[in-house]
């Protein structure tokens, strides 16, 4: 800090009428007005929450705070409208030769609750920004919290400067979720959907310098559980299900063998049986997945495909159906190349009653495509 002796901070043609412009003596940020009369100097936080004055707006001898319009006296820095719980500090000035000085010792507080500005510190910042995301904040407000190479960073896209980060946060919908900061050290800002909206929310990672935003960091949180609809799968996803051999997307079914242990294996021959169930045939009925669902009928099973990014999540219940209506109807149901493996009917026909079938038919530029969740009740 200064020793109180006057501070030369900047030419004094450089403090405009109506432009206020900001200095820094050691590490303070202050505030230069011009009026009538002459120079003055403000602390430059707002002290409500976090905001510099030198964004904000002046209107003859009053400065309005960028962010919730907290207004001040520039002559006084007294707090008039009672949304900032304290005034600002007022430094003496004075212009010699063509500059200005300020003076740090001997600064005063006016007015009544005449406490000492807090000086800007992160966890005010921090506040500030969970305030512009609850409002939905303008562009220009984001401007009052962002460094002039602030940047801003979300999967697969970047940006630099103040002006393009604030227009992409003004940009951005977040005032229908509920924000909160994580309890760590970090600054980390999560956005959570209110009940049953079907909205997804999102987490803001922030990185804070000398009283600034430095970066931005934008992910999404997982999607929320889609609505259930009844167990009945749709003729395109039948028809996707039953194509997954021909169009190189085998299924990944799993399961568990008697013994506890889980497998994993590709399933060409998976057709669909019906809008709520599947069959495929397993040549041998002894052994493999035919014995272990007679231990344990629960199966998952899993459909990607990679060019369209369409993705299905399926369980259920598996059996082995021994009546040979079925064993046939599942047999024919099979591909040429199956049915080769087993001329005679040696396998065993397996049923999957769905439980639940959850997933997209592909992702778009807006999220997930035609996405469903069914679900057996
Ligand atoms: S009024 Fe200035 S930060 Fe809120």
């Amino acid at each position: 800090m200064n020793d109180g002796s006057w501070v030369k901070v900047c030419r004094a043609d450089e403090v405009e009428f109506d432009e206020p412009k900001q200095v820094t003596i050691d590490g303070v940020a202050i505030g230069l007005y011009r009026l009538q009369d002459g120079c003055h100097a403000l602390g430059d936080v707002c002290t409500h929450a976090f905001a510099h004055l030198t964004d904000g707006f002046v209107e003859d001898d009053i400065v309005e705070c960028p962010l919730h319009h907290a207004r001040y006296e520039i002559r006084t820095g007294k707090s008039l409208d009672g949304i900032a719980p304290s005034d600002l500090t007022s430094y003496a000035v004075k212009v010699k030769d063509g500059d200005v000085y300020v003076q740090m010792i001997g600064a005063t507080n006016s007015g009544e609750g005449g406490d000492t500005p807090a000086e800007p510190d992160d966890d005010a910042i921090a506040s500030a920004v969970l305030d512009l995301l609850q409002r939905d904040a303008e562009a220009d407000e984001w401007r009052a919290v962002l460094a002039p190479h602030a940047e801003f960073e979300v999967l697969n896209g970047h940006l630099s400067g103040c002006d393009a980060v604030a227009s992409r946060l003004g940009d951005t919908r977040t005032g229908h979720l509920a924000w909160k900061r994580l309890d760590r050290p970090d600054f980390v800002l999560v956005g959570e959907p209110h009940t049953a909206t079907g909205d997804r929310g999102m987490a803001l990672m922030l990185a804070i310098e000398n009283g600034l935003v430095l970066r931005v960091s934008q992910q999404n949180l997982a999607m929320p559980p889609r609505p259930a609809m009844p167990m009945v799968m749709d003729a395109a996803l039948r028809e996707r299900i039953d194509n997954s051999l021909a169009a190189k997307h085998p299924i990944a079914l799993s399961y568990v063998d008697p013994e506890g242990r889980p497998h994993l294996s590709l399933r060409g021959s998976l057709r669909s049986f019906g809008d709520d169930r599947l069959a495929m045939w397993a040549r041998s009925a002894d052994t493999g997945l035919a014995a272990a669902i007679r231990s344990n009928p629960q199966v998952a099973l899993l459909y990607r495909d990679e060019d369209t990014r369409a993705t299905y999540q399926l369980s259920g219940r598996a059996h082995v159906a021994d009546d040979e209506p079925t064993r046939r109807a599942v047999y024919d149901a099979m591909p040429k190349v199956e049915r080769d493996h087993d001329f005679a009917m040696l396998g065993a026909a397996i049923i999957i009653e769905l439980d639940l079938v959850e997933g997209w038919a592909g992702i778009g530029p807006t999220g997930p495509i035609d996405p469903v969740r069914l679900v057996r009740t």
